[in-house]
């Protein structure tokens, strides 16, 4: 098999390329290394064994298509994208030029060169806005009293903010390449993913980032409170990446059963967890006391996602195998190697 992964240099992409390079597959990754964090994942990449980088950008239809036609791959991971809503809201149409435009650009190029060949991408739950869920508020989080095993592919389209329409026209382009032109597509609606080799910014990976606030009150007790947008009862199901390696490459081996499929893919109920709750795990497990200070909600924050999985049980044979709590201690460890 050969591998084109775009995105590849950040969190999930190096994450998935990692694991190919080691069973000494081919790999070519497309990557434009604006991501903070990227050029220290292209340096760990290259300490493990031989790929083909390109660095291009998305955004150009003539860079995207010259690393579809040299890589020549049998299967796409599309990851490259805008990846926060925040940053979405003050540059729209950058976000929507490298969401939108650089999911077309692929596309086209697949069309072209290698029609045969399985491309997956990495969508968002934000594609289903705000749920019209019934929800109890609890002392540490929100829960549904109507939907117990987690959200569905049925739960209505409702883009909201720049970037869940910009993943979410990516996300029905894909589906759209699969019914109109026959391409071998397939859609994952992510919500949490956390793990190791995840740069996380206040804006974008939550759980690395409470994880940073952690330790560094560990190391510094009386710093300033951190802040949280909302009041940090807003639940998603954890999906660590090792979990999502394990899926994309699911979706490649059973792609003729897949293709032209959207699947909602998360840690599932088991996984689920509030920002309060994340805290109080923290404080337990580091001895320490998470000081927060709440600022506004953020557009269109879900008060509660968890993906149920049972569509991709049933077509790829596919379910997370880590929980939360080994996730999480795997990313206090990678985290506090980091700042060393
Ligand atoms: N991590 C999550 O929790 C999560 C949740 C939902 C969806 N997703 C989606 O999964 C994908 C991967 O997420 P991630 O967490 O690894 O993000 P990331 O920011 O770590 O990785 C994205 C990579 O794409 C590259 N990139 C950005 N714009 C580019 C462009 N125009 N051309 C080429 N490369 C470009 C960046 O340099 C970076 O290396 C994204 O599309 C994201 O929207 C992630």
């Amino acid at each position: 098999m050969s591998y084109l992964i775009t995105g590849g240099c950040g969190f999930v992409g190096s994450n998935i390329a990692a694991h190919l390079i080691a069973r000494g597959e081919e790999v070519t990754i497309f990557d434009n290394l604006s991501r903070t964090g990227a050029t220290l994942n292209l340096g760990w990449l290259e300490s493990l064994g031989k790929f083909s980088f390109i660095h291009g950008d998305s955004r150009n239809p003539f860079e995207m298509e010259a690393a579809v036609r040299r890589s020549r791959p049998s299967a796409i991971f599309h990851l490259a994208g805008q990846v926060a809503m925040t940053t979405s809201m003050q540059a729209p149409r950058r976000d929507f030029e490298i969401n939108a435009g650089g999911t077309i650009n692929l596309l086209e190029s697949v069309k072209q060169h290698i029609p045969e060949a399985a491309v997956v991408y990495a969508s968002s739950n934000k594609v289903y806005g705000d749920l019209p869920l019934d929800l109890e508020e609890c002392a540490l989080r929100y829960q549904p009293r109507n939907c117990p095993d987690g959200i569905g592919e049925a739960a209505p389209l409702n883009f909201q903010t720049p970037y869940g329409c910009s993943k979410g026209a990516a996300d029905q382009y894909m589906l759209d390449y699969a019914r109109g032109f026959g391409l071998n597509t397939v859609v994952f609606r992510h919500s949490t993913i956390y793990g190791g080799r995840q740069f996380a910014t206040y804006d974008q990976g939550w759980v690395g980032w409470f994880c940073r606030q952690a330790l560094e009150i560990l190391r510094d007790p009386a710093r300033e409170p951190f802040t949280i947008s909302g009041d940090g009862k807003q639940v998603r199901d954890l999906l660590h990446v090792s979990d999502t390696i394990r899926c994309y490459l699911a979706a490649v081996e059973h792609i003729a059963a897949a293709r032209g499929m959207a699947f909602n893919i998360g840690g599932g109920m088991s996984n689920s967890m509030s920002l309060l709750e994340l805290f109080a795990h923290l404080e337990r497990r580091l001895g320490i006391k998470m000081a927060y200070r709440r600022l506004p909600w953020r557009l269109s924050d879900q008060r509660f996602f968890v993906a149920n999985n049972a569509l991709a049980a049933k077509v790829l044979g596919w379910a997370p195998a880590m929980s939360k709590e080994e996730g999480i201690e795997d990313v206090l460890v990678w985290s506090q190697a980091q700042s060393v």
